[in-house]
């Protein structure tokens, strides 16, 4: 894929989705945050698209909610259009612009509270606790299927208080719901899935609405009066963003570090050396391995940005695994440092008014796998290649083999 890096800029397309497997994303961005920071691809899979690829321009745009949509009806927050029959039943607050955004928002806010994440760790600690001791010693396994799925699917389950013998559900739809595949391939089944799942929860919904408030997610958002009205549409696009953002997004990054340790073996020993180190280390997890790509906006004017005239209704995607690697801000990006001084200021989670509510819930989960896998000098080695999944969007990896020891 290299082979194409020298092309004249006019005809580069940065989403190709195996660039983000064969590592030669990180080239191609280097090349455009020196040479056209605001790039213009007329033809793609995903059609024309803008790609911003330097931190201060991201922030800027994301900063202009105004100027610059995240609503369905335009498109959506990704490269790949949200299909307009899907928007109409796929509505969530994260595809929102104000004020429908903010009123939404400030109602799931208190689910991510520092006090909420005090109520919700012990719990992730037991959960952590078991599964880490029940991994194989002396046999191969897969560290995505073991313990990256295993404990993100139980922490959802438990924001959402969903019924603990049925959580193995909650991964299947959302697998359905991200899978390009099955977009692809088989379309029925997955609304099947989905509409599998909007009715199981659409029972709990009935359930909660009955009984009185409680401190869970599902709950909050039933008795709030901001979503306690909410369409089926809008029920069932919050829940995919609930499901995607809480559940998918962590797991990469719980796989994500692994394929890391394992290739700087050294930043393992530093971190058993000095644990006071686990919280840095792990938004240098979330740098590095960066689990959304892009998010994506669309001009709702004609407007000029850094000399380039963007017309109304262009898409521009903010390639934050770009502003990530960018040498000012992050020298030697691509290499993964325990005690990097500045990985707090990454990206990965966005910026603006729809910066992840969730983020200090992820952070917690991964201190805590951390924590647990220090206090056990648990060395973790990978046997073979990392599986990563050639997609546009999102960082996604699907095995790792590896043995303890
Ligand atoms: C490492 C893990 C995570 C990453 C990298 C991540 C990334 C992001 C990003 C980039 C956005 C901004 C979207 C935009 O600007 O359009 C976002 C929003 C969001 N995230 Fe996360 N996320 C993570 C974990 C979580 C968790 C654990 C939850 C909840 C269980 C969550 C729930 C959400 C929600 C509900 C939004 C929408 C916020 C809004 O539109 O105001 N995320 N996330």
């Amino acid at each position: 894929m290299d082979s194409d890096l020298a092309e004249p800029l006019d005809l580069l397309d940065p989403s190709i989705p195996d660039r983000f497997v064969d590592g030669s994303a990180d080239t191609l961005f280097a090349r455009l945050r020196h040479e056209a920071p605001v790039h213009y691809c007329r033809e793609s899979r995903f059609g024309p698209f803008w790609s911003v690829s330097l931190y201060e321009d991201i922030v800027e745009i994301e900063g202009q909610p105004q100027l610059f949509s995240s609503d369905a009806k335009h498109g959506g927050i990704s490269i790949i259009d949200v299909d307009p029959e899907q928007a109409t039943y796929l509505e969530s607050f994260i595809m929102m612009d104000p004020p429908q955004h903010s009123q939404k928002r400030r109602t799931i806010a208190p689910a991510f509270t520092p006090s909420e994440m005090a109520r919700l760790a012990e719990s992730i600690r037991e959960r952590t606790v078991t599964c880490l001791d029940a991994l194989p010693r002396d046999a191969q396994f897969d560290w995505v299927q073991k313990v990256s799925i295993d404990l993100t699917i139980d922490m959802l389950a438990i924001l959402l208080d969903f019924p603990w013998d049925e959580r193995h559900k909650l991964r299947v739809w959302s697998d359905a719901i991200t899978s390009l595949e099955m977009m692809r391939n088989r379309p029925e089944e997955r609304m099947t899935k989905l509409f599998e799942m909007a009715s199981r929860f659409h029972e709990l919904w009935q359930q909660r609405s009955q009984s009185a408030p409680q401190p869970d997610l599902l709950s909050m958002m039933v008795h709030s009066p901001e979503f306690g009205e909410m369409g089926a549409a809008e029920f069932m696009g919050n829940l995919a963003t609930l499901i995607v953002g809480g559940n998918d997004t962590t797991r990469n990054s719980m796989s994500g570090m692994i394929d890391a340790f394992g290739r700087w073996p050294e930043q393992w020993e530093k971190l058993c050396a000095d644990p006071s180190l686990i919280p840095n280390a792990v938004s240098e997890i979330i740098r590095w391995q960066c689990p959304a790509l892009h998010m994506r906006r669309t001009a709702l004017e004609d407007v000029e940005f850094r000399g380039h005239r963007i017309r109304k209704g262009d898409k521009l995607v903010l390639w934050y695994v770009s502003a990530n690697r960018q040498e000012s801000l992050f020298p030697d990006g691509e290499r993964f440092m325990v005690d990097r001084p500045n990985a707090r200021r990454h990206l990965s989670f966005g910026y603006g008014i729809h910066r992840c509510v969730g983020a200090r819930l992820a952070e917690l989960q991964l201190q805590i796998l951390l924590g647990e896998m220090v206090k056990r000098k648990m060395r973790v080695t990978p046997t073979g290649p990392v599986e990563r999944e050639p997609h546009p969007f999102l960082a996604i990896i699907n095995a790792i083999p590896v043995k303890l020891g």
